[in-house]
């Protein structure tokens, strides 16, 4: 399995971002493992075109769940392959929060990822209330059933374990947390999808930065990160690449 450091841009960046990007690019020209960013929709395919050739991915963020049509405002699955995309992240929190996006709708968004020849990155996690409730797994395993189509094989399904109550916050669940449940969605996703889940790339998100990188990566299960904040810098996105790296 070739591990995952991925970078999430959320709504920040411009043209002038491209430098990082530069930056990172050549302080890593061949990271053992795979690196990739997802700007804003405006910068993916200046982004892609920037980095022909060198060892980063582009992602989109949101994808619509038709290929075209009169959804104004939208983009397609399809249109994010044509900027250069290779990957898509679904179901982030932050659009499950600000948009009222359901397991269900992620669902399909994902089958129209791999319609277009995207990996998907699908997003799941708990709030504070509901961890404080003791109901974390009840919640990322509904998640899990819900936004995960029947389809998902290691090659195009990504999942992203990213605790709400950790994003953007500094705050992370204690390595044992993080553990335990990447070991039940392993469970989950083995149980569903057999010997193939062993392959399936389980991303830990939420406050990842250089000085807690190392032990996330040694935690049982976390196969890579999905990084906000700190995958804009190219030094602190680096530094995380060199930790999933070593
Ligand atoms: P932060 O790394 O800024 O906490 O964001 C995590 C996240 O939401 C990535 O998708």
């Amino acid at each position: 399995m070739r591990k995952l450091a991925a970078g999430n841009w959320k709504m920040n960046g411009s043209p002038m971002s491209l430098t990082e990007v530069t930056l990172l690019v050549k302080e890593h020209p061949a990271p053992r493992c795979e690196m990739l960013l997802c700007p804003p929709a405006t910068l993916i395919a200046q982004m892609a075109w920037h980095v022909r050739g060198a060892a980063l991915k582009v992602g989109g963020q949101d994808c619509h769940t038709a290929a075209s049509g009169a959804h104004t405002g939208d983009i397609s699955a399809q249109m994010l392959a044509d900027a250069g995309a290779a990957y898509v992240i679904l179901g982030h929190s932050e659009r499950r929060a600000d948009h009222g996006e359901t397991d269900a709708l992620v669902r399909a968004k994902a089958e129209a990822a791999w319609d277009a020849g995207l990996t998907a990155i699908l997003c799941l996690g708990e709030t504070g209330a509901q961890r404080d409730a003791g109901t974390t797994l009840r919640v990322v395993g509904e998640q899990l059933a819900g936004s995960v189509p029947d389809g998902a094989t290691a090659a195009n399904t990504v999942i992203a374990y990213e605790p709400v109550w950790a994003i953007g916050t500094g705050r992370t669940p204690t390595l044992d947390e993080i553990a335990e449940v990447h070991g039940f969605l392993r469970a989950a996703l083995a149980k569903r999808f057999g010997a193939e889940a062993a392959e399936m790339r389980l991303l830990y998100g939420g406050s990842v930065k250089p000085s807690n990188a190392a032990e996330i990566f040694a935690v049982p299960d976390v196969d890579g990160a999905l990084v906000g904040g700190a995958s804009l810098k190219a030094a602190d996105f680096g530094a995380i690449v060199a930790a999933l790296s070593a």
